[in-house]
């Protein structure tokens, strides 16, 4: 994919579905009692992976465009699997139907993609475990073969990573052992949930009465999460709100290029994943939330950014580490793109588990934007950026959807025509993203 830089970018966008939110509303719809309608469902190839297992599963789906039929087989009403199940490139996929297969009444084998099977799933398996479920894998990576049993045993664990797809593992886990499940997440400095918290929204919106709290440890708070293994989901027709995700490229583009002037449709707002939002208004993007409400637990909003010729922050802003981090991760390659416009350029630690994403993220970009011509420096955790003239380079996007696209931003600001190559990656979240782009800019 070749990309020219931009004068500027207008227009109202809504996009495709949030991708986190649609992998639970397809896996939630599948264990209630009932059918549900879910309307925006991603279009990710992500998500797609999803249905696809849960087809294998036995479970009836029916897709019309966005909107996807499901018919609930309750916790016990999947039929065995006779071929593997395929994850493709989706963690997410992986690790939350580990959770669920793990307490089901027979075998399974879970396979991923090559950058899928590099990932670390101790982080599931260990867990598992304990709560006495069978899990062979390949050194702690896919494929996953897991020996199911019913019921499981009920623990509390403390989860050393700040990981949504971790805690949804134990907690859909939970939901099939002989008592009450806990995880604590790791400690935090605020009384808020410190990955994202889509799986307790849904879960509580289809009636499972799950126990919140944070404990006081000294300055720190530790969220704990409990579900009891006896309770059931009531089938709800559930709407998913736009990717903030996907939004983000959009929003870096339409602040750094003058006169732009981008609105966003009914982006997903939850204040655990909205951190982009407020991180790149501290660093002096001109954003604004719109029309803000709720919708199936979940709090939305229209975005308005308008492009600004210089952005100024406060010197403090130019510095991400901490709690912000899991809230913004995904985010992470598009906000370093977004460093070199400014005028401190930007400075990303405590980021090691981008380490063990779909890439290493934190060498992708590295390397890539050095390819661009930009000024980075690179930590074990993290990355310095400053602010750099781009000239446009041949890209390389190491399997990953957001190099892709990020590095497509990029080459908005660049001189010369920027080369990404095997863009396509782009559809594990949003297939249309190109489209998207080309529609808006001027
Ligand atoms: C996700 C959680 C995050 C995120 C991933 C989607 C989810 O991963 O990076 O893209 O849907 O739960 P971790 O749970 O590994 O932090």
């Amino acid at each position: 994919m070749k990309i020219k830089s931009a004068n500027y970018l207008q227009g109202t966008i809504e996009l495709p579905g949030d991708k986190s939110i649609s992998h639970r509303a397809a896996m939630f719809a599948t264990l209630a009692n009932g059918s549900t309608k879910i309307e925006n469902f991603a279009t990710s190839a992500d998500c797609a992976s999803t249905l696809s297992c849960l087809e294998k599963l036995g479970v009836e789906i029916k897709r019309e465009g966005s909107t996807v039929y499901v018919q609930g087989v309750g916790k016990t009403g999947f039929t065995a699997p006779t071929e593997d199940l395929d994850c493709g490139n989706s963690g997410t996929t992986m690790r939350m139907l580990a959770g669920i297969l793990a307490g089901q009444n027979f075998n399974s084998v879970l396979v991923g993609d090559e950058s899928l099977s590099k990932r670390p799933m101790q982080r599931v398996i260990l867990p598992l475990q304990l709560m006495d479920a069978e899990i062979a894998s390949e050194e702690n990576h896919a494929p996953l073969r897991i020996t199911g049993k019913n019921p499981l045993r009920a623990i509390t664990y403390g989860s050393k990573v700040a990981s949504a797809q971790v805690k949804s593992c134990i907690l859909l886990a939970g939901l099939f052992a002989d008592g009450k499940t806990a995880v604590l997440n790791p400690r935090s400095k605020k009384p808020t949930p410190n990955s994202r918290n889509h799986t307790e929204l849904m879960l509580k919106y289809l009636g499972v009465e799950l126990e919140e709290q944070y404990l006081v440890d000294g300055t720190d708070f530790i969220h704990k999460i409990t579900i009891d293994g006896n309770s059931e989901l009531t089938a709800r027709d559930l709407n998913v709100p736009s990717d903030i995700s996907s939004a983000a490229f959009f929003l870096v583009a339409g602040a750094c290029l003058p006169n732009s002037e981008i609105t966003l449709k009914n982006v997903g707002l939850n204040p655990s994943r909205r951190g982009i939002v407020d991180v790149l208004q501290n660093l002096g993007a001109e954003i604004e939330i719109l029309d803000e409400r709720e919708v199936c637990n979940e709090k939305v909003g229209d975005l308005r950014v308008i492009g600004s010729a210089s952005l100024t922050s406060k010197p403090e802003s130019n510095v991400l580490k901490g709690d912000v981090i899991s809230n913004i991760i995904d985010e992470i390659p598009v906000l370093a793109v977004f460093g070199t416009q400014l005028e401190n350029g930007l400075e990303i630690r405590e980021a090691e588990e981008l380490r063990v994403k779909e890439s290493d993220r934190i060498s992708a970009v590295v390397e890539n934007l050095r390819r661009m011509g930009a000024t980075v420096e690179e930590f074990s955790d993290g990355l310095r950026v400053e602010k750099s003239k781009l000239k446009g380079a041949t890209i390389d996007v190491y399997h990953d959807h957001r190099i892709a696209m990020a590095f497509a931003i990029a080459g908005l600001f660049a001189e010369g025509e920027t080369t990404i190559n095997d863009a396509e990656w782009a559809s594990v979240s949003f297939p249309a993203f190109f489209e998207t782009l080309e529609r808006l800019k001027r």
